[in-house]
């Protein structure tokens, strides 16, 4: 009866290097999926069909299941059918990014559609290569204006990253559990855990009011 947060103390380093594995399995797959995520979003706007379908079926079906249901698949149905297995680090890794770049691959379109058109015409007046124009001037332009959508979606793959400890990651939320096991309280560890998250996310999004207020200035 009541709350002993006490015993919570010689967990205290498992749960911070747990925090760590959270931390950084959303930062790789942030990368993996805003990488993934921009080409698919060239592919969106491109004038060759064929990628322009892939990007719009892809962008379907991964955001038309569950995250974790993918992560399932890739985790065990896909090794199953090909006779090998996945360490369950590159396995999340792999779901996480795959399905963050479906997202990502919309909201980087937005900004590139949202590009003013006399950038596009004055690159291409000059004879700057497709390519080139992409890369280096509508790009970086695109994803100044997205920045603030950017860390919204870092802030949904670290909520969404809890998942992995279905595929037994040690991350936050998978060593809460262990800790729930083993000492038999249930309150104690997922309240510090659930703390740790909301923290995590409070420092994400006022690090996106930051960088919208401080783009308003610029612009
Ligand atoms: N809960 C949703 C799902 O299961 C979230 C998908 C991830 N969201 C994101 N912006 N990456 O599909």
């Amino acid at each position: 009866r009541g709350l002993d947060f006490k015993r919570l103390e010689p967990y205290v380093g498992y749960l911070v290097r747990g925090t760590y594995v959270t931390l950084l399995f959303t930062l790789v797959s942030a990368l993996f999926g805003f990488i993934w995520g921009g080409i698919l979003s060239l592919f969106k706007i491109s004038n060759v069909a064929p990628l322009r379908w892939f990007s719009t079926v892809y962008t379907s079906i991964f955001r038309g299941t569950p995250l974790l249901l993918q992560l399932l698949i890739i985790y065990y149905a896909v090794p199953q059918l090909f006779g090998y297995t996945i360490p369950a680090l590159l396995a999340a890794g792999l779901a996480f990014g795959l399905n963050s770049a479906a997202y990502l691959s919309e909201t980087i379109r937005g900004g590139i559609l949202a590009v003013d058109k006399g950038q596009r015409e004055a690159a291409l007046s000059l004879g700057i290569p497709y390519r080139t124009m992409m890369v280096s001037i509508i790009f970086p332009q695109a994803v100044k204006n997205i920045l603030p959508a950017l860390v919204n979606e870092c802030v949904a793959l670290l909520k969404e990253s809890s998942l992995v400890s279905v595929i037994a990651v040690a991350d936050l939320l998978f060593r809460a559990s262990v800790i729930r096991s083993t000492t038999f309280l249930a309150f104690e560890p997922l309240l510090a855990a659930g703390a740790i998250y909301y923290v995590l996310v409070l420092i994400l999004t006022s690090l996106a009011r930051l960088l919208e207020r401080r783009m308003r200035r610029s612009d």
